[in-house]
């Protein structure tokens, strides 16, 4: 086994996270899953790749800022230009760490980078020494390590070891290895690198054969000591290792691996709904550990042992991954202090303000739904309790359609004191109900995404929609909930473009005050 009985959690849901197609957050966004890793008990965030574009970088400098607990990571490629855009974006940081990387197999070096192995090792040295002058705290990736020659990849290990890098990361960069064999390929750095001890090693695998996470895992086994992932396995392809997943079965099965991560595990489901939100990307409900359905029991025999003794069937309780569950926690009669009091357990805290806001949503709903569960009240909180100011917010809503006529609407919007109205066609009601939309507020989305989620169970459960949307080139996501699923999608839809209002707002603002026209 490895140095230490302790496994570092690296977060790269940020970085490799948020490069799948479609998955970009906005600088608020990025911060609010900056904020939920490090109050999970991530050890390193990996906050972006600085040199990539401004705002890559600005988030870097935004999360080295925050965090205080976590080491903070940019990733640069093994070039001076974004080893210096990576230590001046870590420069807030308490604990920066650069990333830096450099393919060792031979497609990529004779394909991509046209280099022999002997100049690799040679920029790989270089940029390791050079990245030690900003920080200490310096990691090495091979990249496509489980496709390159081992007796080379030991070479370069060997060498960057000795240049200082103190993490040197072994990447399976397109999802390529078998369990076993990444296993071995650990081992076999173990045995072939003589100064591995003075360097934790680390894994990072992709998905697109659906191991990443028994790669990891196998690793672990086999001595690495910090795992790459994701929140929800976003990442490039087919994704990254999942976060919950891997640590979970650490964690579960504690007696096979004797190992043990830092990470608060009640954290994981909240910040899975977060990641979900922000990237409107749907978990999936058989996804393991955060999806709906991952502590539900449908057949008799399993529900009757369930009731006689969780652990008949169960092997994670809920509430260890802060699984809200099917709990029936309100109904009509329930008041404000009720709300108040439940959202709190839920790790929810409301302003005066917000708490107004979300007790009138909540009173709509108990008047339509019997039952209020926990997640009702999660998706309220997150479609009424917006983070950023509404411009627009939906007055009333009037839909005609079916089978054989083309879908009519009538929508009206609220903009401050004064109320918009516009009628459509479409070629559904969500479509009509965009193009009024886009009538009224003067801006034209064009619809990347769209997906819905029932989030109770029932026929009067809520829907929640939640939609990718481009304006002019921006992309955004909103996220709507109602019993109504055209409302939900309108709500969705209104959400992205108040996000887009707002974005606008800072931009003109900035401006102003780069003319000097503001304070
Ligand atoms: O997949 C990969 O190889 C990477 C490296 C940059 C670590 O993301
Ligand atoms: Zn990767």
């Amino acid at each position: 086994m490895g140095k230490t009985d302790k496994v570092l959690i690296f977060d790269t849901t940020l970085r490799d996270g948020e490069q799948a197609p479609g998955a970009s957050m906005n600088q608020r966004e990025k911060m609010e899953v900056a904020q939920a890793l490090e109050r999970m008990g991530v050890d390193i965030i990996e906050a972006g790749f600085p040199v990539i574009s401004k705002g890559d970088f600005d988030s870097v400098v935004s999360v080295a800022r925050m965090a205080k607990k976590a080491s903070v990571a940019g990733l640069a490629r093994s070039v001076k230009k974004d080893i210096d855009a990576a230590a001046q974006a870590l420069k807030a940081a308490r604990h920066p760490r650069i990333h830096v990387f450099l393919a060792t197999s031979k497609i990529h070096m004779e394909h991509k980078l046209r280099k022999s192995p002997d100049e690799i090792v040679q920029i790989a040295v270089d940029a390791v020494k050079y990245a030690k002058k900003f920080a200490a705290d310096v990691e090495f990736s091979p990249e496509d390590a489980s496709r390159s020659d081992k007796i080379f990849l030991y070479r370069v290990l060997e060498a960057v070891i000795k240049a200082g890098a103190t993490t040197v990361n072994i990447p399976d960069t397109v999802g390529y290895a078998m369990p076993e064999q990444y296993g071995q390929l650990i081992l076999d750095i173990r045995n072939n690198v003589p100064n591995i001890g003075k360097a934790v090693i680390s894994v990072h695998c992709h998905d697109d054969l659906g191991l990443s996470v028994a790669n990891s895992l196998a690793a672990v086994r086999c001595g690495a000591r910090q795992i790459e992932c994701t929140v929800n396995g976003i990442g490039e392809r087919a994704g990254n290792t999942s976060m919950e997943e891997v640590v979970m079965a650490l964690r579960t099965r504690q007696d096979y691996f004797g190992v043990s991560t830092g990470i608060k595990a009640q954290e994981i489901c909240r910040v899975s709904r977060l990641v979900s939100k922000h990237t409107g990307f749907v978990i999936a409900p058989n996804k393991a550990i955060v999806g709906a359905n991952a502590f539900r029991h449908e057949s008799g025999i399993h529900q009757d042992g369930v009731l006689k003794e969780p652990t008949t069937y169960e092997i994670i309780r809920p509430e260890d991954v802060g699984f809200t569950g099917v709990g029936l926690v309100m109904g009509k009669h329930s008041g404000r202090h009720a709300l108040k009091a439940r959202l709190k357990q839920l790790n929810i805290e409301l302003n005066d303000q917000e708490l107004d806001k979300a007790f009138g949503r909540f009173k709509d709903l108990s008047d339509k739904k019997k039952e209020v569960f926990d997640e009702d009240l999660i998706a309220i909180v997150a479609d009424e309790v917006q983070e950023v100011k509404d411009v627009w917010s939906l007055g009333s809503l009037v839909v005609t359609s079916g089978t054989a006529i083309k879908p009519k609407v009538e929508v009206c919007l609220k903009c401050g004191a004064k109320s918009f109205t516009a009628n459509a066609t479409g070629d559904g009601p969500v479509d009509a109900c965009y193009v009024a939309v886009d009538a009224i507020t003067g801006l034209k989305g064009k619809l990347l995404n769209y997906g819905i989620q029932s989030v109770t169970e029932g026929q009067d459960a809520q829907g929640e929609v939640r939609v990718r949307v481009d304006f002019d080139g921006d992309e955004i996501t909103g996220v709507g909930a109602s019993t109504d699923v055209i409302e939900a999608s309108v709500k969705a839809y209104l959400n992205a473009v108040n996000k887009k209002c707002a974005a606008a707002k800072a931009k003109t603002r900035k401006n102003d005050i780069a003319f000097g026209l503001q304070p």
